[in-house]
């Protein structure tokens, strides 16, 4: 596979990721690029999911989409919240940016790094963000009290988290989160953006949108992107107090969901026990990436409950280099971190994704690392797609060393542990 394969110039044209499409139509048209940068669900919808909406095509295509109450109705119904505290948006950035225009004043706290648009939103309206730096020494793990100090000496009057954070994956347990709301109580505003949520496995209660219902300045957002696999699709959800979500939804237009986020709603219910079910192969999935990642020397992995694993490289490797070599030589995409704040090039966020995906990205990841290894991905691996019911045994014997065989090229084998037992927990989607 040749390096010039891609322009690496569609990699370097903006602050954030280029789109799937874009790439695509810069790497001459291959169409077997593996992308571990958006971090999607690959294993839902399901293809029997796929074929409906594929079915569907032609009204979604042509004819307009109920207003974006009745989506949000049949959303809710779904989710088991109440309508009132409900706003839907085209995609939670949608959301974003009008809860800067509308209700960040002066000020907003936010800990880095974390996702672009809320740093960037807010600089963008002209104002202040204090941004608090997390820290690798502590695993980029979020201090409450040291963040709560912090918002205090700068006298910000917004703060947001995103639990788990992007791009390191750490959670903050909720009694955690639910005790910075009660310190944060006479802020103006307090967003806890819940788009990686779903991906927890660390314990079974997990959301606030309980607590931001019922308290004056809290809202929960929630990407529906993500945990759904349909980043195109552009669809996510904010809950509030219902004089706050008012606020926003007034600001909304009528018509801001598409027909395409209307069909999915209307979906969702009938697919409760697929959606848990691509949520407890993620988690196996996360469990096996990071121990094979950890298993490349040299290379340091943050523990994450998110759909995404976040490592250092070793000292004098690049991640956009890295990223570079991957993209050209092994059809892998990568998000190197150099262009967040708070981090730096030796920072890479690799999404998680199937096994015969990972082996790929190992042999990648160790021909840049070490130089040793073939150069030829192995040739069973294709697809930015799903892999739902593939053959690797969920956390089975025969999956745990069918992965390791990529690893084994560099490092031997991962050491073995336990996966974690999970209650499949989740009662409403
Ligand atoms: C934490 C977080 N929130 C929100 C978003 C925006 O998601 P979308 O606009 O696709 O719903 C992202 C995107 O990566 C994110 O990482």
């Amino acid at each position: 596979m040749s390096s010039d394969a891609i322009d690496p110039g569609v990699l370097r044209r903006n602050a954030h990721s280029p789109s799937f499409f874009a790439l695509q139509r810069a790497s001459s048209g291959r169409r077997d690029l593996v992308d571990f940068c958006i971090p999607c669900n690959p294993y839902f919808p399901t293809p029997g999911m796929f074929s409906q909406l594929a079915g569907a095509m032609e009204q979604i295509l042509k004819y307009y989409p109920s207003d974006a109450d009745t989506i949000a109705g049949e959303l809710c119904d779904t989710l088991g919240h109440n309508p009132q505290t409900v706003v839907m948006g085209n995609g939670s950035t949608e959301l974003i940016t009008w809860i800067d225009h509308l209700l960040v004043r002066e000020s907003l706290a936010t800990p880095i790094p974390t996702f672009g648009r809320w740093t960037d939103q807010p600089l963008e309206t002209g104002k202040r963000v204090d941004m608090f730096q997390l820290h690798e020494m502590r695993g980029f793990e979020l201090d409450v009290d040291a963040f709560v100090h912090f918002i205090r000496m700068r006298g910000a009057r917004a703060a947001v988290v995103c639990n788990p954070n992007n791009p390191d994956g750490g959670y903050v347990p909720r009694r955690e989160v639910v005790r910075l709301l009660d310190l944060l109580i006479d802020l103006d505003l307090v967003v806890v953006d819940e788009s990686f949520l779903d991906f927890v496995d660390a314990e079974p209660h997990t959301s606030v949108a309980d607590e931001a219902r019922i308290r004056p300045n809290v809202i929960v957002l929630k990407s529906l992107g993500k945990n759904f696999g349909l980043h195109g699709v552009r669809f996510g959800y904010m809950v509030a107090n219902p004089a706050l979500a008012r606020t926003v939804r007034a600001a909304l237009p009528k018509w801001n969901l598409n027909s395409f986020a209307e069909v999915v709603v209307f979906l969702l219910r009938e697919h409760a026990a697929e959606y848990r079910e691509s949520l407890r192969l993620l988690a196996r999935d996360r469990l096996l990436m990071s121990q094979q990642l950890a298993g490349l020397p040299g290379l340091k992995v943050f523990p994450s409950q998110g759909n995404f694993v976040m490592v250092k490289l070793p000292d004098g490797k690049d991640g956009v280099a890295l990223r570079d070599h991957l993209m050209g030589r092994h059809g892998v995409f990568v998000r190197e971190c150099g262009n967040k704040l708070g981090s730096s090039s030796q920072f890479v966020r690799l999404v998680v994704r199937p096994e015969k995906d990972v082996q790929r990205l190992l042999i990648g990841l160790g021909s840049f690392l070490y130089g040793t290894a073939s150069e030829e991905p192995p040739d069973n691996v294709v697809s930015p797609g799903h892999g739902w019911g593939e053959a690797t045994a969920p956390g089975g014997e025969a999956g745990r060393e069918a992965g390791a065989t990529a690893a084994n090229h560099f490092a031997g084998a991962p050491p073995h542990r336990e996966p974690v037992p999970r209650e499949d927990f989740r009662t409403a989607i």
